[in-house]
């Protein structure tokens, strides 16, 4: 199992913040943004990881991450030129992955849960995250039925369901393929969502509802609130 942490966008919603760094480098609470996806990956034992990050400032994550040799691990550094889409940033993982599985997570969303298990127990396909909010709009919204994810919208107006799509999943080397089909949407970017969708209309996509809390950090409100919860959880941790 490979992983990749998408780290490109250009961070335009927190702007001025963006202006001397890169998003994704900015504190939650006590660490930088990327440590959080970062430790998704390292914790679920996965030890190759690649970091495709956008131009703005991206020699801030060489300065901070390095080779990975401290964690343990090995980083491949990747650039996406311009906000093309996450799909198109995973895009430029397909030589790196080689053939491979490929958990990814999106460089801005920080999670509790440990996925160790269900990186261990893939095999083929795809798997996805999905976590219960009550602002349903802002995501990608996944509809069920049964046991099935059965379809996923892209921030609708009229959500089918409280569960986002969280940005984690676990993909077989299809979804490079996947992607070479894709056509812009109306944002002009490669959606996710429509990859969710590919393997959905497959019939290969599994999910699993997170437990723990979870959170992106790519707006003012959304950072400000996962420094609170990571400090929560500190706390917490500390009191035990
Ligand atoms: O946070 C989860 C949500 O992330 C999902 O529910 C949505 O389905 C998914 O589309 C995405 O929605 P956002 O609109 O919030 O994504 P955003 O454009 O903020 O990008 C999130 C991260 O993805 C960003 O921190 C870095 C990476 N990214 C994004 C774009 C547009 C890239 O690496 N390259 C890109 O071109």
């Amino acid at each position: 199992m490979k992983g990749v942490i998408l780290a490109g966008g250009t961070g335009s919603r927190l702007y001025p913040l963006t202006k001397v760094t890169n998003k994704h480098l900015l504190p939650v609470y006590d660490k930088p943004m990327i440590y959080y996806p970062l430790q998704t990956l390292v914790s679920a034992g996965i030890k190759d990881i690649m970091i495709v990050s956008g131009r703005g400032h991206a020699g801030h994550f060489l300065e901070l991450l390095g080779s990975g040799s401290e964690l343990g691990v090995h980083f491949t550094f990747e650039i996406q030129e311009e906000a093309g889409g996450i799909a198109q940033a995973l895009s430029f993982a397909e030589d790196f992955v080689d053939g491979d599985n490929v958990t990814v997570v999106l460089g801005d969303n920080i999670f509790q849960d440990n996925i160790k298990e269900d990186v261990s127990a893939f095999s083929s396909g795809a798997k996805i995250f999905l976590k219960e909010v009550t602002d349903a709009q802002r995501f990608g919204v996944a509809e069920l039925e049964g046991t099935k994810v059965i379809g996923i919208e892209e921030k609708p107006k009229n959500p089918k369901s409280n569960l986002a799509v969280t940005g984690l999943y676990i993909y077989d080397c299809e979804v490079f393929d996947a992607i070479k089909n894709l056509r812009p949407s109306g944002r002009g970017e490669l959606e996710i969502t429509d990859v969710n969708n590919y393997y959905i209309n497959k019939d290969v996509m599994t999910y699993k509802v997170l437990d723990g809390f979870w959170s992106d950090a790519g707006t003012f409100e959304s950072l400000f609130r996962a420094s609170e919860l990571v400090r929560k959880l500190l706390e917490k941790m500390a009191e035990k």
